[in-house]
């Protein structure tokens, strides 16, 4: 339980938690106390100074921002004095900045065009200052106009904290100037182009680089749903006007350092209105995909699932809601009358590490450790995990990295053990024993003969020394590191796709054939092999470029038109994640809403929709999974035990490659296509 202050704000008693600084305690209170270089989350710099306040006692005002709440303060945050010298900063930032709140893009989101409202300061009383510094908008992202930069820091910091470090200030006082390494452009700067700096931008310096001339912030409708590209599931803000999204930023507090996204999720939504963008079903005449209606397309699919029965195999991504999940399910087992349904987890995981996963808070743990697991904002793989771990880490909390190859996220680790992890994981078990962590008896039966390094050692007294241990580990070697959890700390199987888990909880899982099986995905790779069935049905975006050999009928369910879906008998067309809504599970084990942005494209609908339509046609009527259904199937009683630690490699596709696959849609239709061709050139 946090302990309570009671202090008294503006004459109105309050209480807020013991360590909150005054503009945080004084929110708490439904105060505001103006701030500008403030970023919730993260220790206040006192840079700005617009955050003063008077506190009875204390002859000079204090910042706010960084002096803590104390039991029995008495703040006062209106007072003439202090009203003035906030008057007075304002004034001073105005006669650095564009006057043109008429048509600046950032009118109605600006804090300082707010705070000038509120002091009624039209103009600055002190002679104009122009910066002279040119734009940077060589990209399709972010555009960068030091003309209206009021030199918070905040876009450094949040940059530097998330270890992306791209941003630092050139020069002194008025003078300065946000720069990359060596003033470069952004694409030339290691930059990712997540945009955390838009979002942490108090002004119009930075920002997305379409926003101009498509709406103002309160003509925008707000819609809070979850990003669906990755394993993540990162909560999203989506600004629409006249029906089109204009733009996503994070879903975290305004402010706030959490805030994160990467590129995928921020910039790639005009995918939606790619040109490979399904609006009809399709059907093949004459070697052709024509268009043609949904009650001729799902007529001519139910007369061919009925007949084939237990012939027909259904592969999916793991990235569905888990409505979609449960009526797939639902749909196969109990329309079609087959077992052979599977995702694309099976590619790279199994499902038994989901449901045995813990349900954890990252901004809890003191002690991050990250096993067979290769996070990178950079690469965009599970980039919101490498963000999340480095924040951590730049607030104290020490990272252990456990990897048979070098990572990146190795560089920001307290310990970087490269080698064998079954060796170390069984070390580290065997060290924590010694220490007198209590282990089960087989656990300490299959250690007793492991030999512990001085690494090992080291690493296992980080273990026992931390209050929240928390283990993120690939589900290959998910068995072995919850043997670690046994004794100390928490778990995670990370998914790569987006709802993974909750497709796993949902038991869509393999039962008859598997995935490769059904998609004649050969061990080799250098060919296929036939499909163990005859009649394939495949839904969303799966990592298949070509029609399976054998298969006599395949039906293509997906949003846009994919090399699979070019050569199928039937397409039909469903809704992106943005068109959708429902419910998703991520790996940290929290449930998470989907909420329908916009309206679906074309006639496109929700997996669920298809296929209820498609269990009336074959008279045999499913219903949409209630959210008490969905609820139920998402708890789990599977209990842990020790396992042998071994790393299970069967898997058929490497993360990097499946994260890629099933993207690429999103990739190939969007301003992200600009992105990896850059990347490209860079490298070459
Ligand atoms: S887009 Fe991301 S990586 Fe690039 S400068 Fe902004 S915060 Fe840094
Ligand atoms: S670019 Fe924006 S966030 Fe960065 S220092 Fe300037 S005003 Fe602050
Ligand atoms: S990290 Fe993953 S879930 Fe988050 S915004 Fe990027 S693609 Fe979406
Ligand atoms: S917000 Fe406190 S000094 Fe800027």
């Amino acid at each position: 339980m946090e302990r309570m202050i009671k202090f008294q704000i503006d004459g109105v008693m309050a209480e807020a938690p013991a360590g909150k600084n005054l503009i945080d305690a004084a929110e708490l209170a439904g105060v505001h106390i103006p701030n500008l270089c403030y970023i919730k989350g993260m220790k206040g710099i006192g840079a700005c100074r617009l955050c003063l306040v008077e506190v009875e006692g204390l002859k000079a005002p204090v910042i706010a921002c960084n002096t803590k709440v104390k039991e029995g303060m008495v703040i006062n945050t209106k007072t003439d004095r202090v009203q003035e010298v906030r008057k007075f900063v304002i004034d001073l930032l105005l006669s650095m900045h564009p006057l043109d709140c008429m048509t600046c893009t950032k009118a109605g989101g600006c804090n300082l065009q707010q705070y000038a409202y509120d002091f009624g300061l039209k103009e600055s009383s002190f002679t104009r200052k122009k910066s002279g510094y040119p734009t940077d908008e060589a990209n399709p992202f972010i555009k960068r106009d030091p003309e209206y930069c009021i030199l918070c820091g905040r876009c450094v910091r949040v940059c530097k904290e998330q270890g992306t470090n791209v941003l630092d200030f050139m020069g002194r006082g008025i003078e300065s100037k946000v720069i990359t390494a060596n003033d470069r452009p952004l694409q030339e700067s290691g930059c990712t182009f997540c945009g955390s700096c838009v979002d942490a931008c108090p002004v119009n310096a930075l920002i997305e680089s379409d926003r101009s001339c498509k709406g103002r912030a309160w003509e925008y409708e707000t819609i809070n749903t979850v990003c669906l590209l990755c394993g993540n599931g990162c909560e999203i803000i989506a600004s629409t006007k006249d029906g089109r999204i204009q733009k996503i930023n994070s879903a975290a507090a305004s402010g706030s350092a959490e805030k994160y996204l990467c590129a995928y999720g921020r910039f790639g939504f005009d995918f939606i209105g790619a040109e490979t963008r399904l609006a009809s079903p399709m059907k093949r005449i004459d070697g052709e995909l024509r268009e043609t209606t949904w009650s001729d397309a799902l007529g001519l699919v139910g007369d061919r699932l009925r007949k084939a029965g237990r012939d027909v195999g259904i592969i999916s991504v793991a990235g569905l809601t888990n409505e979609d999940a449960l009526t797939v399910k639902r749909f196969a087992q109990n329309v079609v009358g087959t077992r052979n349904f599977d995702t694309t987890m099976s590619l790279y995981a199994d499902s038994d590490s989901f449901e045995k996963s813990d349900r954890a808070d990252i901004d809890k743990a003191d002690l991050i450790i990250l096993v067979d697991l290769n996070p990178s904002q950079w690469e965009r793989f599970l980039p919101a995990l490498d963000a999340s771990v480095r924040k951590r880490v730049s607030r104290g909390a020490r990272l252990l990295v456990i990897n048979s190859a070098d990572t990146k996220i190795g560089e920001a680790a307290t310990m970087n053990l490269i080698g064998d992890e079954i060796s170390f994981l069984q070390g580290i078990a065997k060290a924590l024993i010694t220490k007198g962590v209590k282990a089960d008896k087989k656990l300490e039966s299959s250690v007793k003969d492991v030999e512990i390094t001085e690494e090992m050692e080291k690493a296992a007294t980080f273990i026992a020394e931390a209050n929240d241990a928390l283990i993120f580990s690939s589900p290959s070697l998910f068995a072995s590191s919850a043997n670690i959890a046994l004794m100390k700390g928490k778990v995670i199987s990370v998914g790569l796709e987006s709802n993974t888990k909750g497709v796993a909880l949902m038991g869509l899982t393999t039962e008859g054939k598997t995935f490769s099986e059904m998609a004649g995905i050969a061990k080799s790779k250098e060919k296929s092999e036939r499909s163990a069935v005859k009649i394939l049905y495949s839904v969303g975006e799966v990592p298949l470029r070509n029609r399976p050999e054998g298969i006599e009928f395949l039906v293509v369910q997906n949003s846009h038109l994919t090399g699979l879906a070019k050569q199928a008998d039937i397409v039909l067309p469903s809704t992106t994640f943005l068109e959708s809504s429902g419910t998703m599970i991520d790996y940290m084990g929290w449930m998470k809403y989907l909420r329908k942005v916009i309206e679906p494209q074309g006639e496109s609908k929700s997996h669920s929709d298809i296929f209820i339509e498609l269990s009336k046609i074959m008279n045999a009527a499913l219903k949409r999974p209630s959210e008490a259904e969905v609820r139920k199937a998402s708890k789990t009683d599977k209990k842990r035990a020790f396992s042998p630690f071994v790393k299970k490699d069967e898997f058929d596709f490497s993360p990097e490659e499946l994260i890629e696959s099933v993207n690429s849609s999103v990739i190939n239709g969007s301003r992200l296509l600009w992105l990896k061709e850059s990347e490209k050139s860079v490298i070459a």
